[in-house]
């Protein structure tokens, strides 16, 4: 018998800081129109020097886990491209921090974008043939390319925690999928290097190129067509990229069907809007986006693009669960983006300079204004110092 596998429980965390696009226009000498619409940005996170990728795993995981989880998670799988030691696996901090059992698996894995999206997949084939295990997902980053760089406008960060099962309350995958792998220079991040380099208008052009060649793919290897989708979700890293690839394949659809995917992917970008990119995990916010605002009932599939630069897309679905709305704390989650401090341009650049770098002497950091449960006291003896209250 099949086991119907997929993501039981989604958790987002994004640090209490953010940058109202408008005064970045303003202070780069930009039309804030640009930002808002020819981009598609309303805020981007600021990520104080106290919050890295495994802390904000953490303030994400502990959202939707239980004691029972713990118990039964066996594989921790933590996708990031901005990892803080090049030797131990974030996920192995993470498993630390969570207090889960001795007898898990925990590793990193990277590829751009497209990490936690293969941690999701590999997650569900080892669900698939061991259906008492739980897996923990994990896409957590930091998207950072440089003051006054025409990618500063993307930037943002958070963590999005899945808890992949067997029967799971929000969505069951479908066993089928299809990727395609290129080594292609759009953007990439130099061992030593905090910032991307990127060649912005290259790599908007093969994310477009790759969701077309998977898209295709996808078809031949199902024989479904875009008749059988409520919704299709993007990878964000900017919501006018999701926008242009849904414009690729709507003239597919029925002028109705079209109405309803367009107001779909308006409900899919409203989070991301507010948060910016936050690489590997921004696929996960928009899909729970998605179900915060859609208008989605059970039984609906949806489809997921999952683009990772250098590059690597997959197109993959899966059918929405009747109890999907108790997968996520959908007031918790407002409150987080609504209880957000907005820091001026002046402080988002001082806090882009001050956070710990990679190498270099022990440092203490300022934790007092950072409220959240999981955070970085510093660095010690070269070791990473990670905290709980
Ligand atoms: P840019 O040169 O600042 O912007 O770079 P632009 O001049 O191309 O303008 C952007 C849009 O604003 C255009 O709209 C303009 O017309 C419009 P479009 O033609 O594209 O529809 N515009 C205006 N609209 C209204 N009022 C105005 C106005 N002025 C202009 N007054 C770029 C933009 C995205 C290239 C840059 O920000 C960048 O390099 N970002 C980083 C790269 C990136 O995000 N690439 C996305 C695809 S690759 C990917 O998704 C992977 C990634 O997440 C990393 C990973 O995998 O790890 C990045």
């Amino acid at each position: 018998m099949t086991v119907a596998v997929g993501i039981d429980r989604l958790g987002f965390y994004t640090p209490s800081l953010y940058l109202e696009m408008t005064d970045l226009a303003e202070a780069r000498g930009d039309d804030p129109a640009k930002y808002h619409i020819g981009i598609g940005q309303d805020k981007q996170a600021v990520i104080p020097p106290t919050q890295d990728v495994v802390t904000m795993a953490a303030n994400a995981a502990e959202q939707i886990l239980t004691a029972e989880n713990r118990q039964a998670i066996k594989m921790v799988l933590f996708g990031t491209e901005s990892g803080v030691d090049n030797s131990k696996a974030t996920a192995v901090y993470l498993a630390h921090l969570l207090q889960l059992p001795a007898d898990t698996r925990a590793i990193e894995i990277k590829q751009a974008c497209y990490g936690a999206t293969a941690g999701l997949q590999l997650a569900a084939d080892y669900v698939r043939s061991h259906p008492t295990a739980q897996v923990l997902v994990i896409g957590s980053d930091i998207a950072r390319y440089g003051l006054r760089s025409a990618g500063e406008v993307t930037q943002g960060g958070g963590a999005v925690a899945m808890l992949v099962t067997a029967d799971p309350q929000i969505l069951v995958l479908d066993a089928e999928s299809s990727y395609h792998t290129e080594d292609v220079m759009d953007f990439w991040r130099p061992l030593g290097r905090t910032e991307a380099l990127v060649d912005g208008k290259y790599s908007t052009n093969v994310y477009l190129d790759f969701f077309k060649t998977v898209w295709r793919t996808y078809q031949q290897q199902t024989d479904r067509a875009i008749a059988d989708f409520a919704a299709l979700a993007f990878h964000i890293p900017f919501t006018k990229m999701g926008l242009k690839a849904l414009r690729q394949v709507l003239p597919e659809a029925t002028p109705e069907q079209q109405e309803t995917l367009q107001a779909a992917f308006e409900a899919s970008q409203r989070d991301n809007r507010q948060v910016g990119n936050l690489y590997t995990g921004s696929l996960y916010l928009s899909l729970l986006s998605l179900l915060r605002h859609g208008d989605l009932v059970a039984g609906d599939r949806i489809g997921c693009f999952s683009y990772g630069s250098g590059a690597e897309g997959e197109f993959y679905s899966g059918v929405l669960q009747p109890n999907y709305r108790q997968g996520f704390d959908d007031a918790a989650l407002t409150a987080l983006l609504a209880n957000r401090r907005a820091v001026s341009v002046a402080e988002y650049e001082a806090l882009y300079t001050q956070r710990l770098d990679l190498q270099g002497a022990d440092r203490q950091l300022a934790v007092g204004t950072d409220s959240a449960a999981y955070y970085l006291a510093g660095r010690q003896h070269q070791q990473r110092q990670y905290r709980h209250r």
